[in-house]
């Protein structure tokens, strides 16, 4: 029996992350997208027209400069707003900040990105550690795609009693693909210039019991990030004691460099090949071979597809705030479902 759709979903900005939102809302049986909202008017909304997504102006100004460039347009933020029972805000860096005082005058339940900071929201989402406190709440924060893959990881080896400390170091991808000719790095690696770099504190904002410390490079290349741990266990463990704690999150994908996923572009053209939108790896993909124990100390890699990580989350966070879903394991199921996220990919 099909269930009736019953939220209605707005999303304000369609870009790198709000167009993943918008697919991933559209491939959910108890949602509807109300329509997304931008400042735009070129290549980059197309894809709504062919969709058939509705599309709405941030302001009038910018509703007429698409008309203009022969848009459909269907409104205003304004409007879409009144359509919809939860926006979901996809602009850029502290873009969004600015955008809260309109939602909460609206009344209208929003969730923002890791593009912002926890204060915005007083509350950072994680599907699997922090979905019961967003339950009801007005608003969340879905953490930025490095501190999705840390939170993910370091809580399966809490819950097994396994998680001393850990220490972290994060090869940044440089920019994104479809923007890598307007910036980025080229033959070079660029330190962040603090230790600990942001991801480490901010992982304590879902989680303040964990003990982590990350530093950070950004790399010339676009595909991902790539993160190596290095974990002080609360005691000895074997290997398979460590893979059967990872596994305890549906959102880690233990892969191998033997089964030819050798590097993070073998991944990415998996995820193609698996017919994916946008190439999407919405799991940490963690190397299991190359996973290792060393009495009380662990080592481990993994890669973070930043444009794809925060997608089951944000779908998470929707049913959360918006009560549709009183249970983190079934609405993660639900979403990993619709998603295709699995633990292995063969
Ligand atoms: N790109 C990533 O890898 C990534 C990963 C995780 C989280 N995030 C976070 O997600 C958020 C969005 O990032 P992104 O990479 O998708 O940005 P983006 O620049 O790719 O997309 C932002 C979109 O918002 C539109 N926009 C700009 N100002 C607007 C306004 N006032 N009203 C409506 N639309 C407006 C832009 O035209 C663009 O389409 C940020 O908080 C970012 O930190 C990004």
């Amino acid at each position: 029996m099909t269930e009736t759709k019953s939220i209605r979903v707005a999303i304000n900005g369609y870009g790198v992350i709000g167009k993943r939102v918008a697919d991933a809302v559209l491939a959910q049986d108890d949602m509807d997208l109300a329509g997304v909202a931008d400042v735009v008017t070129d290549w980059r909304l197309r894809p709504v027209v062919s969709k058939e997504i509705a599309l709405f102006g941030a302001t009038h100004e910018h509703a007429n400069a698409m008309t203009d460039a022969g848009l459909t347009v269907s409104g205003v933020l304004d409007d879409l707003l009144g359509q919809a029972d939860v926006v979901v805000d996809c602009t850029p860096k502290r873009v969004a900040a600015k955008n809260i005082e309109t939602y909460r005058t609206r009344e209208i339940r929003f969730i923002i990105h890791g593009g912002e900071k926890h204060e915005v929201t007083g509350h950072s989402f994680v599907a699997e550690s922090s979905f019961d406190s967003a339950i009801g709440r007005e608003s969340t924060r879905v953490v930025s795609c490095n501190t999705t893959s840390i939170v993910r990881t370091l809580s399966t080896l809490k819950w097994a009693g396994l998680l001393k400390r850990a220490r972290g170091t994060l090869l940044r991808r440089a920019t994104d693909p479809w923007e890598s000719h307007q910036g980025g790095i080229m033959n070079t690696l660029v330190p962040e210039p603090e230790i600990p770099s942001h991801q480490g504190p901010d992982a304590q904002s879902v989680d303040p019991d964990l003990d982590v410390v990350t530093m950070a490079v950004k790399v010339p290349e676009t595909l991902a990030h790539l993160h190596y741990w290095s974990v002080q266990l609360t005691r000895p463990a074997e290997k398979e004691e460590v893979l059967e704690a990872f596994r305890a999150s549906s959102r880690i994908a233990l892969i191998r460099t033997k089964d030819g996923l050798a590097a993070i572009n073998t991944v990415k053209e998996l995820m193609a090949d698996l017919g994916r939108p946008h190439d999407s790896l919405y799991e940490v993909a963690l190397w299991e071979d190359m996973l290792k124990v060393e009495r009380d100390e662990l080592f481990y890699a993994y890669m973070v597809d930043n444009q794809a990580i925060v997608i089951p989350e944000t779908i998470d966070a929707i049913r959360a705030l918006t009560g549709l879903e009183s249970d983190a394991d079934s609405s993660i199921a639900r979403t990993n479902a619709s998603l295709g996220i699995r633990q292995r990919f063969f």
